[in-house]
């Protein structure tokens, strides 16, 4: 059994110093980590240590708002604080979530044995096995039809994949009529219907074995071919291609048709961020009030819901204000109108990719920011 100790401290001297004291000691995989608190989150996330050993290079204020963030998100950390500050630190750091905190200059024996307190007596780390968080779940929505569901999903998974090396995949759940596939000109070899056809049980292994390879780190899990196959695709495929996929990719990026259906409720139900497209128009704003009111009624969370506005443009007698009255509800990232994206569209290449600075891409780059951002916000407040 090892346990991992990520060290963090703006002095990178401070790492050596923990490195030459401990690296004998074989229990412990000590990991250098960063000291920009968002940057540390993240590398938590990724690098899942038990133990998390703070330096005295942090600024007081930044140390103290860090050990309650990380605290709050990570409620299975063990948060060691070595200070010069006084017994006022100390004290404030043990109220908001360190485990211990040990005066500097650090001596090995100390640390050592507070390492130890902070584990269990029967020698297994405080932390309990966790079960795999997986991949977020982001789902692409709306009741009306031709908003720009599948431009703005397919953008988005492309932006996610392209900003960091994160593994993303996109689930086309518009079974019927799905477009992922020649909006990325793709022709697959398999879709999401042989997952139903071969009778085998839906694990990771099988859903893996179906992906389509978009980028190194992109791939697509596609519509059946035939429409007619469509209502063979029932939530008893659906639900475990989820669970697979969450563990085969950071992002899951779901296009979904224009209606609830159960799929589509089932998959809303375990999505961490639904996008709701509307357009500057009437019927779509009324459909995007109808599609609030409906997942209000059916207990979603409102704070996993972003609103975005596509085809926007100026002198069409409705503005973006209006339309955030009238849903009573701030748009969170706008796209204009933009030939771009039809020409892309046509091209079978992604705007982001094709056109990433024109006015259509900049705006889906902005909105594949937002989520990640989102991504990292809730690292802290998981
Ligand atoms: N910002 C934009 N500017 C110009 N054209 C756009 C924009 N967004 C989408 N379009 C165009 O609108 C059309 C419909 O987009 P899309 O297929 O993404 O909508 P949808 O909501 O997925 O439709 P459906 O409900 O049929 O699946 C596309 O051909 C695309 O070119
Ligand atoms: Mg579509």
């Amino acid at each position: 059994m090892t346990i991992k100790l990520m060290v963090s401290d703006p002095d990178r001297l401070f790492y050596k110093e923990v490195e030459s004291e401990f690296s004998s000691i074989l229990i412990l995989d000590l990991i250098n980590g960063p000291a920009n608190p968002e940057l540390l989150s993240k590398y938590i996330k990724k690098e899942d240590p038990e133990l998390l050993l703070l330096g005295p290079g942090w600024d007081e204020n930044d140390l103290k708002k860090s050990v309650r963030e990380l605290n709050a998100n990570n409620p299975e950390l063990t948060i060691i604080a070595a200070v010069t500050g006084g017994d006022e630190l100390s004290k404030k750091l043990i109220e908001t979530g360190a485990k211990e905190v040990i005066k500097v200059p650090i001596e090995s024996a100390k640390l050592l044995q507070t390492i130890q307190k902070c584990l269990k007596t029967d020698g297994k780390p405080v932390k309990q096995e966790k079960k795999r968080e997986g991949g977020k779940i982001i789902t692409v929505f709306s009741t009306k039809g031709g908003v720009g569901k599948t431009v703005v999903a397919i953008n988005v998974a492309v932006g996610i994949s392209k900003k960091e090396s994160f593994e993303v995949v996109i689930l086309d759940l518009d079974l019927q009529f799905g477009d992922v596939g020649v909006m990325l000109k793709q022709s697959p070899k398999y879709t999401i219907y042989d997952l139903v056809s071969s009778g085998e049980d839906v694990d990771k292994t099988r859903v893996k074995s179906i992906l389509t390879d978009y980028s190194s780190n992109l791939k697509t899990l596609l519509a059946p071919l035939q429409p007619e196959l469509a209502d063979l695709v029932l939530p008893k495929t659906v639900t475990p291609t989820l669970t697979a996929l969450r563990q085969l990719a950071d992002y899951i990026v779901i296009d979904t048709p224009p209606l609830f259906n159960d799929n589509i409720l089932s998959v809303l139900d375990q999505s961490d961020h639904v996008i709701l497209v509307s357009t500057m128009d009437l019927p779509s704003v009324k459909n995007i009030k109808l599609c609030l009111q409906t997942m209000k009624l059916l207990g979603y969370p409102q704070d996993k819901v972003k609103l975005i506005l596509n085809r926007v443009e100026k002198g069409i007698g409705l503005s973006v204000e209006e339309i955030e009255d009238s849903l009573k509800m701030k748009i969170s990232q706008t796209i204009p109108n933009d030939k771009t994206v039809l020409l892309s569209v046509n091209k079978g290449v992604p705007v982001i990719e094709e056109a990433p600075k024109s006015p259509s891409g900049m705006s889906l780059s902005k909105l594949s920011d937002i989520l990640l951002k989102k991504k990292e916000k809730e690292l802290l407040s998981a």
